[in-house]
């Protein structure tokens, strides 16, 4: 069993344990050494929290990190700390979670992809993306490092998701659009058209309000 630790001790860290849990059942894959955060004499689902980033980074032997982290900043700046070559970051994937195609569907390091999500054909997930529960990701989409989609986020079909972009639950992401580095997009939007980086994009079509 790889021995398993979660980056974050909040409600997604709790729902993290929840698809090890599932990922158990089918075969028994992960062993929880438990929730790394700096409120170190507690516990967590009966799992205790074994310290903060620093002394996981110093660890002597190999282990696993799940960086249960949604926003993606955060998540960019967590994983930079950790140096030590001994760690790794595996992805997790729900066992109910439909991948059309394994062979065109390429989906990198420290991704999360939490229960009823659905992808279907010739689709790139970078490294560190998070696709909350029943997301859908059509034909031909690609998405950049450390982005996060909450929870039924439809992407459709030959969409570009650039590095680091938010996508609030419910959003719907129509076909050939582009979506900027860094960008948030509300809860509920509809993207009927390409966004540009940094930017925050609301409503139905979704359009810019502020750019950060
Ligand atoms: C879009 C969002 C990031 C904006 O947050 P913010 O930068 O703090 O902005 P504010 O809350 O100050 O809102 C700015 C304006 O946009 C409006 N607005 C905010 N979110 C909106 C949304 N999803 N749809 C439509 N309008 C929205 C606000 O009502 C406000 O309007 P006003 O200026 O007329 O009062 C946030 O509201 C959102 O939708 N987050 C997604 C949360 C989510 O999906 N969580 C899932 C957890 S699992």
């Amino acid at each position: 069993m790889e021995k398993v630790a979660i980056i974050g001790s909040g409600g997604f860290a709790r729902e993290v344990l929840t698809i090890i849990n599932e990922i158990n059942k089918q075969s028994q894959s992960y062993e929880v050494i438990g929730f790394v955060d700096n409120d170190k004499n507690t516990s967590i689902h009966g799992f205790p929290v074994i310290g903060d980033d620093d002394e996981v980074n110093a660890t002597t032997e190999p282990l696993s990190l799940i960086i249960a982290v949604g926003e993606p900043h955060l998540k960019e700046k967590i994983y930079k700390k950790f140096t030590n070559t001994l760690l790794n970051f595996p992805s997790l994937i729900h066992p109910s979670v439909i991948i059309g195609d394994m062979v065109s569907v390429e989906i990198g390091r420290g991704c999360i992809i939490c229960a009823g999500s659905i992808l279907t054909t010739d689709i790139i997930l970078h490294d560190f993306i998070t696709l909350n529960l029943m997301c859908t990701v059509g034909h031909d989409t690609e998405i950049e490092e450390y982005s996060s989609f909450m929870p039924s986020v439809n992407i459709s079909g030959e969409v570009n998701v650039g590095k680091g972009v938010y996508v609030g639950t419910g959003a719907k992401i129509i076909n050939q659009v582009d979506i900027g580095e860094g960008t948030i997009v509300g809860a509920g939007a509809v993207v009927a058209k390409s966004l540009p980086a940094n930017c925050t994009a609301v409503g139905v079509p979704a359009k810019p309000i502020k750019f950060h």
